[in-house]
């Protein structure tokens, strides 16, 4: 069989992914699996159209797709996100319809589930008759049992072809036919007092979105800076070669205004509202370059303290993967997501109540400096970051272990000195029948809430 591999890493062959494709070339050395850099090429690939279209044979001559790549924010690179709109927009679709597919991923398990979820329903989106996927972190290849397994994948998935097994769609379309918003009502203007606000929009072509744009900013009593990212000058997408990792200097550094950007405008606003047109169930890829190139401040939190906003044109409420996606981008962003805002509703007048009651959120949130706690999305997050970067990962990434022990991410259980007394103490004494009856059938749930009572106590009204 011949399997097309669409390689998802800007490192192209000199990828963690892969070794993991070269792995099972080895092992299935009686199929071809073609590999095709696609991150590393798209500029050749888009240009080209001799490049795209030989790529599109190989996909149609083949027997199987595979989508082979690392996480990158979240999700897929920005540059594998552009191919994934060139197959939209250049109506190629036809060349995927029913093609056996399936999912190689790999990662430090960061957000790998969104990742998945957004090429499968990519894949579903494009007909194909998705298999599965395998979620490896970057170094599992030297474990045997996942070794065993991944043969075992693979196995299957060749198999599927073989037998023409029945797949499941995971994904319904998204159906999307907006109203025209056009602004109606007339708000009186809110104080800006001394808060910073900023738009980041990608394109402004998207008539809704630069509609809610508009209305947004003419409800302060100041003018609010908008800047299109088309207009900042960034020379390419994220290379993954992580330089940033020793102390947050970038390759691009000094050769284009991104970290310019990033470090002046982004990281002194109050208020940051993130705008954009929703294109095949995520931001557009011009976003996406936008939040990889962010990488150069690793995995150190860079927009703590601010509200932060999405104006948003598309179903959004159809995706729920994107909303995750965001929502976990603010919370390990340590800032506070006011809220989303969308074109998805019947009439102009509610998006115009909505931007405004959003508008007065934003300020009043800000002037309060308020911050909810992080839900799993963030805690669990950065529970995996934290871990990996005071162990395996603390070089290269040397700038993320010093912002760590500053920032007191380094939380560990083990550390926690009194409690691991109690414990022992509580279990050791719960050894006698007699004492473990008592605590476990009359003293439990007011020995959770006591040291809740003594913040209550010691409280004033
Ligand atoms: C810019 C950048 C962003 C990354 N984002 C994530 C992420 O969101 N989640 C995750 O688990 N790993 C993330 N990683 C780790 C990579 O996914 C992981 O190292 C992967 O195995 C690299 O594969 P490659 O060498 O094939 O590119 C990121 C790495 C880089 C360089």
């Amino acid at each position: 069989m011949k399997i097309v591999v669409l390689n998802g890493s800007p490192k192209g062959d000199i990828s963690v992914t892969m070794q993991y494709i070269n792995y099972i070339q080895k092992k299935f050395n009686q199929h071809e699996l073609k590999i095709i850099n696609i991150s590393q090429r798209i500029n050749q690939i888009e240009r080209d159209k001799e490049t795209f279209h030989s790529i599109i044979s190989d996909i149609k001559s083949s027997d199987g797709v595979m989508w082979a790549f690392p996480l990158y924010v979240f999700t897929i690179h920005s540059n594998y996100q552009r191919f994934i709109e060139l197959i939209f927009e250049r109506n190629v679709e036809d060349a995927f319809k029913e093609k056996y597919t399936s999912i190689l991923a790999t990662s430090i398990h960061f957000y790998d589930h969104t990742a998945i979820n957004y090429m499968n329903s990519i894949c579903d989106d494009l007909n194909m008759n998705y298999f599965d996927y395998f979620s490896l972190h970057m170094y599992d290849l030297e474990k045997e049992d996942i070794r065993k397994n991944l043969l075992k994948f693979v196995q299957n998935y060749f198999d599927a072809i073989e037998n023409k097994v029945i797949t499941i769609k995971n994904y319904n379309p998204v159906k999307y036919s907006p109203i025209s918003y056009i602004p109606k009502i007339e708000h009186n203007k809110i104080d800006v007092l001394n808060k910073k606000i900023i738009i980041v929009a990608d394109s402004l072509e998207n008539i809704n979105l630069k509609n809610m744009i508009n209305k947004f900013r003419s409800l302060f009593s100041k003018s609010i800076e908008l800047v299109n990212l088309q207009d900042i000058d960034m020379k390419g997408s994220c290379l993954g070669c992580l330089k940033c990792g020793y102390n947050y200097e970038c390759v691009y550094s000094g050769k284009d205004d991104y970290i310019n950007f990033y470090n002046r405008k982004l990281k002194t606003a109050n208020i940051i509202i993130f705008a954009g047109t929703i294109k095949y169930r995520h931001l557009s890829s011009t976003w996406k370059r936008f939040l990889d190139r962010g990488f150069f401040n690793t995995h150190t939190p860079s927009l703590s303290n601010k509200q932060v906003g999405f104006i948003i044109s598309g179903a959004l409420n159809q995706i729920p993967n994107l909303r995750q996606i965001l929502e976990a981008y603010t919370q390990w962003q340590r800032s506070n997501l006011v809220g989303f805002i969308t074109d998805e509703y019947d009439t102009s007048i509610e998006i115009d109540k909505q931007l405004h009651a959003f508008a007065c959120k934003l300020i009043k949130l800000s002037i309060v400096n308020y911050s909810k706690p992080s839900t799993f999305l963030g805690v669990a997050g950065m529970k995996i970051f934290r871990d990996e970067i005071w162990g395996s990962i603390r070089f290269p990434f040397v700038a993320d272990h010093k912002a760590y022990k500053a920032l007191n991410v380094y939380d560990f259980a083990q550390k926690k000195y009194k409690s691991r007394i109690i414990n022992s103490i509580l279990i050791l004494l719960c050894k006698f029948p007699s004492i473990r009856k008592e605590i476990y059938s009359n003293r439990m749930k007011d020995s959770i809430i006591e040291p809740l009572k003594k913040i209550l106590e010691n409280e004033t009204v």
